[in-house]
């Protein structure tokens, strides 16, 4: 048996960080075997943009994965979080909390919309994701209706990878290989109206993905149904953008049974869509709101659940008869984390980064609508601000999709010529920092559109 050093081992050095053997100690999302023959290893970070190991640059057309918010490198972030250094680096997580962590919870009460202000602070976005679907079936048991545990989400959605986030989350190649999941999940489909898996068009269809949810409610018993969780612009599918009614009329279905409307708003929050969360952007305010990536923008782990003010009331009570939320991780309102999103918020309302999110995606949608009208194998524009995607069609008038993984070879095609987009068989999508400008969305826009124009070229020769 090896005995343990008593001196610390000379660390790898930064350039050794792609060499296969030393990548043989660490676990990325990719297959290893065949990731680690092009490994990419970031090393810096400025702005928009990104170094390797090797020096080589990339354009960050999506945020690293939609986090990094209010670009790389920002100082005042960076000062934010130095100066918390100094002060508090970890509270006692059991027994309290911390001001700074009091403070961006009622900074988040007043940037939310509607009565939400009740924070349960987390590291990651599937551990406040999980932390809402807890918080719905206690308060159902707190407020007289024990039986109410079933959760009602999405085919395609993402919801995050503990197992209580997968069971709700709709994505079988990242559920499959750990099932069973969790009991009392149930998904139905999302709103692609692109192809609508009920075979009809809006708006003649009369929204069948949203009235279809009251139905699956009535037949599993209301008194069953605890919450509906959902991304309100989905991502996993191909950036799920719903018709305007669809929200509404999932929040008229949760008020008229009493089931918790929860927004996964991991994605959309924090200014994605053009409005500080995508709440207001459709005009519906959920029960529960969870926040994660973009909140710190990437400077430290931090996410948040945060709920409607009468449903944080029912939390309060005689300890005898209520304990209060029973929920919480060690890392949970850490001082450093809150540091950053105070800071990432502060810019983000001062320099109206929203307000440059609905500029730079109206610039965004008339660069993908040229590239569309240029190579004809763009089908459909989806999203809205800066989180827009397009889909890959074989001939727009069909839809029939594209063959042999083509969004992935233009996606790694993008990556070659140094831009960061999220890529996937069918669909590629933008996300880039609300920072950026219009002289670096067409940048962007340019790699992309020469990597497309590529790929189709050698798919015809
Ligand atoms: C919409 C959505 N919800 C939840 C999650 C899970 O967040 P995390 O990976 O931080 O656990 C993600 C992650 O990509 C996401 O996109």
């Amino acid at each position: 048996m090896a005995t343990a050093p008593t001196t610390v081992p000379d660390l790898i050095t930064e350039a050794q960080a792609v060499e296969e053997r030393f990548l043989r100690q660490i676990f990325v999302r990719d297959q290893m075997a065949e990731w680690s023959k092009h490994p990419l290893v970031m090393a810096r970070a400025d702005g928009v943009s990104y170094w390797d190991v090797h020096g080589k640059h990339y354009l960050d057309a999506l945020s690293g994965i939609y986090v990094a918010s209010v670009g790389h490198n920002n100082r005042r972030v960076i000062e934010a979080i130095k100066e918390q250094l100094d002060r508090l680096t970890f509270s006692p997580a059991m027994h309290g909390t911390n001001p700074i962590a009091v403070q961006l919870a009622n900074l988040l009460a007043e940037i939310t919309p509607g009565d939400l202000g009740a924070v349960k602070f987390q590291c990651g976005g599937a551990e406040v994701t999980e932390a809402a679907i807890k918080l719905a079936r206690q308060y159902h048991k707190l407020n007289g209706s024990p039986g109410k545990y079933k959760v009602i989400s999405r085919y395609q959605s993402w919801h995050g990878s503990t197992l209580g986030a997968l069971s709700a989350s709709g994505l079988k190649s990242r559920k499959t290989v750990n099932e069973p999941m969790a009991p009392g999940f149930l998904h139905v489909f999302p709103p692609t109206c692109y192809r609508c898996p009920f075979g009809q068009q809006y708006p003649g269809c009369g929204l069948t993905c949203a009235s279809i949810v009251d139905r699956v409610v009535e037949m599993e018993d209301p008194e069953t149904v605890a919450a509906i969780i959902v991304e309100p612009i989905g991502h996993t599918g191909g950036v799920i953008d719903p018709p305007d009614e669809y929200l509404p009329m999932l929040r008229e279905i949760c008020d008229r049974h009493d089931i918790l409307l929860i927004f996964d708003e991991i994605i959309t929050g924090f200014g994605r869509t053009g409005h500080l969360f995508a709440a207001e952007t459709f005009g519906v305010v959920p029960d529960v709101l969870c926040v994660a990536k973009g909140m710190s923008g990437g400077y430290a782990p931090i996410s948040a659940m945060i709920c409607r003010r009468p449903i944080a009331d029912a939390f309060w009570g005689p300890v005898e008869s209520n304990p209060g939320f029973v929920e919480g991780h060690t890392f949970e309102g850490n001082p450093i984390s809150c540091a950053a999103g105070i800071a990432v918020i502060r810019e983000i309302l001062e320099r109206d980064l929203c307000g440059n999110a609905r500029a730079q995606g109206a610039r965004l949608r008339a660069g993908f609508e040229a590239m569309a009208a240029c190579h004809g194998v763009i089908g459909d524009i989806r999203g809205k601000g800066l989180f827009q995607a397009i889909e890959f069609v074989r001939d727009p008038a069909t839809r029939e999709p594209m063959p042999d993984g083509f969004g992935v070879k233009v996606g790694r095609r993008a990556l070659e010529h140094g831009l960061l987009c999220r890529f996937d068989p069918n669909w590629i999508a933008f996300g880039p920092p609300l920072v950026t400008t219009g002289e670096q969305i067409d940048e962007m826009l340019a790699i992309l559109d020469r990597s497309l124009g590529e790929v189709l070229a050698e798919a015809v020769g």
